[in-house]
């Protein structure tokens, strides 16, 4: 069933192909050094890329500017309270000053932290406090086409190992992430949230819980878990977060707003620290690095993401076009997750080495065929790990429509019927951090 109608449109253009190669050579083979309106289907990222409500943008207008006490905060310090059961809120400029004040409030040099999967900024603010992070996602994660319901779930008996091996006094955090980005948009059950919450009491740790999209994982909760099938997203949305102690928060993806995040939490002594840390890194506490006017729509578009309209209408959207590409017979993550498609660039590519980036050509050839930007998350963003060769087509919210769809799957056919012929890429430049090198590096064709 459909949702929306439009009000506003913005135009595209699908660029010639010669210039699309032009583009793609002057880009490095680096998509994310295209200029936008070079890309005709923008499937980069679903964060911050979606289309606002005629709700927000009207909320925009009661946007108040006050450095402190603004009651734009108090409007979403009420929705967090409403949608998510916490009680604190700090507002930060986007997830991952969220992720610094929170983090940095509770690690130390030398801690260890469990979470099903780093999120790639999450794992770099661990670092950046000196501590480790351990990825514990459960056996099949990384199957492909495993039939799993919850293959995002968080494996305690992972994280049991790492406490063993550094005491639990080493150990004061324990992240879920829901969905679970870096495990192909994959849910997390409830049962599963308990059990964390539980592993955190036995050693005594502060629980978080990623909660990014965390209205897209009510979905598949309701869907999957038996106990929830007749309560509504945002129930189970308020009873799945009742088990953290905190969450950190992304406004530009569940928010469905531009940018913006917080952080949010129950234990007043844990807001006290983060207030300090908040004021040294994003601003004072009520607005925290956005302006008055995000933090709005940010509030109503919390609201939003946990209805059951606005939910059925996304997840039946990214849906469409996984079985579409499923019937094509192309190789994907199964079953499809909560915000993106991940095509399996391995199986489309098994003539390449991993060292020739078979991920970043698949990248590029999307874009040489059709105009169409995904992202590499293979050996190109991951250097040195065994993830499999995934490619990203993240889903924008209320952006794209069945047409579009229509687009990227002959896209991605083509790509496909020309697999045998492609070559691999070679780094040209190599950028200094190299966890982060798939940003910036730029790369060759090798010819064979
Ligand atoms: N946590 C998760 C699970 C994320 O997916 C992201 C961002 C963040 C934290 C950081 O939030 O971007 O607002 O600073 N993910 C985006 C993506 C960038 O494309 O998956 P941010």
């Amino acid at each position: 069933m459909v949702a929306y109608k439009s009000k506003a449109v913005e135009r595209i253009r699908l660029p010639g192909r010669d210039e699309r190669e032009r583009a793609l050579e002057e880009a490095g083979y680096n998509v994310f050094a295209l200029a936008a309106d070079d890309v005709y289907i923008d499937l980069l990222t679903d964060s911050g890329t979606g289309a606002m409500s005629d709700e927000q943008w009207a909320a925009l207008h009661r946007g108040d500017e006050s450095y402190a006490g603004s009651p734009s905060f108090e409007r979403l310090e009420s929705a967090v309270a409403d949608v998510m059961g916490f009680p604190y809120v700090i507002p930060a400029h986007q997830g991952r000053g969220a992720e610094n004040v929170l983090y940095g409030s509770i690690l130390s040099e030398g801690d260890v932290v469990p979470n099903n999967t780093h999120f790639d900024t999450t794992r770099a603010h661990v670092a950046n406090q000196g501590a480790e992070a351990v990825d514990c996602p459960i056996e099949g994660a990384h199957d492909l086409s495993a039939a799993e319901s919850f293959k995002g779930n968080f494996s305690v008996e992972r994280a049991r190992e790492a406490v063993s091996e550094v005491g639990a006094e080493n150990v004061p955090l324990v992240i879920s992430t829901i969905t679970n980005n870096s495990t192909a948009g994959q849910p997390v059950s409830i049962e599963n949230t308990r059990r964390v919450r539980a592993f955190a009491d036995e050693i005594d740790a502060t629980f978080v819980i990623d909660a990014c999209r965390f209205a897209e994982n009510a979905f598949f909760v309701r869907e999957r878990e038996d106990e929830y099938a007749e309560m509504s997203v945002a129930d189970i949305a308020r009873e799945q977060l009742e088990y953290a102690d905190a969450v950190v928060m992304s406004g530009k993806k569940d928010g469905l707003a531009n940018t913006g995040g917080f952080v949010a939490t129950r234990d007043e002594a844990l807001f006290e620290r983060c207030k300090s840390r908040a004021i040294l890194y994003e601003g004072f506490p009520t607005y925290g690095g956005m302006a008055g006017r995000d933090i709005e729509a940010m509030a109503v578009g919390l609201r939003e993401a946990v209805t059951d309209a606005y939910i059925e209408d996304r997840i039946e959207q990214v849906r469409t076009l996984g079985s579409m590409l499923e019937e094509a017979d192309i190789p994907t993550y199964t079953p499809v997750g909560g915000h993106a498609v991940y095509l399996d660039a391995g199986s489309f590519y098994p003539h390449l080495d991993s060292s020739e980036f078979p991920g970043q050509v698949l990248v590029c050839e999307l874009y040489r065929e059709g105009g169409v930007r995904g992202v590499e998350l293979g050996s190109f963003a991951f250097p040195d790990s065994d993830r499999p060769e995934l490619v990203r087509l993240a889903i924008p919210r209320r952006t794209y429509h069945q047409e579009h769809f229509e687009h990227v799957l002959e896209t991605v056919k083509r790509a496909y019927e020309n697999r045998d012929t492609v070559d691999g890429l070679r780094l040209a430049t190599e950028p200094e951090i190299p966890e982060l090198r798939h940003f910036t590096a730029e790369l060759e064709p090798v010819s064979r």
